[in-house]
């Protein structure tokens, strides 16, 4: 793990981090969204700054502060962190998505306030754009890495996450049992093409550490 960091391997590379939940807005004042706290992606990125990369980190609506020398972008919904992941992806080299994207949002989002009424009340909604999905589509040549938060068939999800998405490595939680949304430590069993790693349990800023070291590994691999 130290040895990533001494080297400053990732110096003169572009890593773009998404991070946090997105917001759907109902109406002016109401919105859809989850318990991300985005302290995964902030360690993230902040052990790829410390692994010497340019860092674009691109923020969901969360109450930590920016990383020393990383590149902070706030965003609100789904379509505004495309947006900025569009704006900055032309030459990252490497794609980490910890963002947990709302996967809808209002089909017709309302121009005022939504009135109460005596009925009970359906909502329709759309899709939200797959950020990362696009990503590993439009830019085969950047290494893209996901998330993916399970509460059962760790493996087998994040299997197919790897293959329907296209993506070089996964990153995949157990959540439930004391682990995952807005708990200190975490633990991620990893998953490429042809190999796993298990991270074991530990607090997330050297889970973060950890991970950054396998994805160097793995960019290398394929950039050698
Ligand atoms: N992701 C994204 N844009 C979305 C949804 C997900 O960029 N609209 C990214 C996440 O940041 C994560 C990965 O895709 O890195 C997997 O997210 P996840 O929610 O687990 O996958 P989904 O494809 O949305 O599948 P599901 O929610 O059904 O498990
Ligand atoms: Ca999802």
């Amino acid at each position: 793990v130290v040895q990533a960091f001494k080297s400053a391997v990732l110096a003169g590379r572009h890593v773009v981090v998404t991070a946090g939940p997105t917001r759907e807005a109902l109406d002016p004042v109401r919105y859809l969204s989850n318990h991300s706290s985005g302290r995964m992606g902030f360690a993230v990125a902040r052990a790829a700054a410390e692994a010497g990369a340019c860092v674009t980190l691109i923020s969901g609506p969360v109450t930590l502060s920016t990383p020393a020398g990383v590149e902070r972008v706030d965003v609100t919904s789904a379509a505004d962190m495309e947006a900025a992941v569009n704006r900055v992806i032309d030459d990252a080299d490497i794609f980490i998505a910890t963002a947990a994207v709302a996967d809808y949002r209002s089909a017709q989002p309302a121009a005022q306030k939504m009135k109460k009424s005596t009925d009970g009340l359906i909502l329709s909604l759309e899709k939200t754009p797959d950020i990362l999905g696009q990503v590993a589509e439009r830019r085969p040549d950047v290494f893209t890495v996901g998330f993916a938060a399970e509460t059962e068939q760790l493996e087998t999800y994040a299997r197919a996450k790897l293959t329907r998405k296209r993506l070089d490595l996964v990153a995949a939680n157990q959540v439930g049992d004391g682990l995952g949304f807005g708990v200190e430590d975490n633990a991620l069993s990893v998953y490429w093409a042809d190999g796993s790693r298990e991270l074991e349990r530990a607090p997330k800023e050297q889970l973060a550490r950890a991970l950054i070291t396998l994805i160097v590994e793995r960019f290398y691999a394929q950039h050698p």
